[in-house]
């Protein structure tokens, strides 16, 4: 097991955790979050924290305060072009904001394995939110196609190709539930050379069809399986809040892919002062 955390090539930094929550400075602006992780004490002191500029909590969702600077833009340095990557922060109606920062050390690890690459690899990017692994792949030299059920996640993730000025970048957008899509580009024949994937725990698309990680996991990765080239490039396997081990994400790509060198481990966010480490999501890769 591997503990992956996150690339100092953004305007990210964890600046403190405790009680709950934890301290974020994204940008111009620093907010506060709930984490259940966070049972420990905060180290910085109580006046820091009450200068952020706006705080989520379950109760009472998103409170902007007057310091709340917009646009608010999370930007991550492309480690091939050296280029901003850039995601609009939105205050949205859960406490996700449109970035996961701690995704950043999945970001460079594809790059690398893109950028080496003599012809684009083609790469799917399923449940693939406001698009920073999409834009990231796209800069690195693949054709990508990015699958998100919700009409709003791919306008944001179009407005962010725009303002990231990846016009020119081959990306394809799809607006489906991930099953759906897949059972479509099987019948098509179509071959992928790298995947990423970071299923919720639970979701809905639009039309009310549910995904259930514990459901319906076993038969996405089949369906996968069906449009990957038969050695894949990349398989990037990511989750959140799924109370498992990262060694349940790992047997379960050994079903699929039993030849394949597969590592496992935690995304975590290190702290400012680099004294701690929050664990965040679960991963199992291979390449
Ligand atoms: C946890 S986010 C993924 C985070 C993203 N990979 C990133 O790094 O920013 C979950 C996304 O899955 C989408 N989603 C949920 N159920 C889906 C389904 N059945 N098919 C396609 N997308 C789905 C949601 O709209 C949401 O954008």
């Amino acid at each position: 097991m591997i503990i992956l955390t996150q690339s100092e090539a953004t305007n990210y930094q964890l600046l403190d955790s405790g009680n709950g929550k934890k301290l974020e400075k994204i940008g111009n602006n620093t907010v506060v979050r709930t984490d259940s992780n966070c049972v420990w004490q905060p180290q910085l002191p109580a006046e820091q924290w009450q200068k952020a500029s706006a705080v989520f909590t379950k109760k009472a969702g998103w409170q902007k305060q007057k310091n709340f600077k917009e646009p608010w833009l999370f930007t991550y340095q492309h480690p091939v072009t050296k280029k901003s990557i850039v995601c609009d922060l939105h205050l949205s109606q859960s406490k996700n904001i449109g970035v996961f920062p701690e995704q950043s050390a999945h970001w460079n690890w594809i790059s690398e394995i893109i950028e080496k690459q003599k012809t684009a690899p083609q790469v799917l990017n399923l449940f693939g939110y406001s698009g920073m692994a999409t834009m990231v792949a796209a800069a690195a030299g693949a054709e990508v196609c990015h699958v998100d059920a919700s009409q709003a996640a791919i306008n944001w993730a179009r407005s962010n190709q725009q303002l990231s000025k990846l016009s020119t970048a081959s990306i394809r957008w799809i607006i489906d539930d991930c099953a759906k899509f897949l059972a479509r580009e099987i019948k098509r024949g179509k071959v992928y050379d790298g995947i990423i994937m970071d299923p919720p725990a639970f979701g809905r698309d639009e039309k009310g069809k549910v995904f259930e990680f514990e459901k319906h996991i076993y038969e996405l990765l089949g369906l996968v399986k069906q449009i990957m080239r038969p050695k894949p490039l990349f398989f990037i396997f990511n989750g959140y809040s799924m109370g498992y081990s990262a060694m349940v994400l790992h047997n379960l790509l050994l079903d699929f892919y039993p030849q394949a060198k597969i590592e496992c481990g935690e995304l975590q966010l290190k702290e400012a002062d680099g004294l701690r480490n929050l664990p965040c999501s679960l991963f199992a890769r291979f390449k």
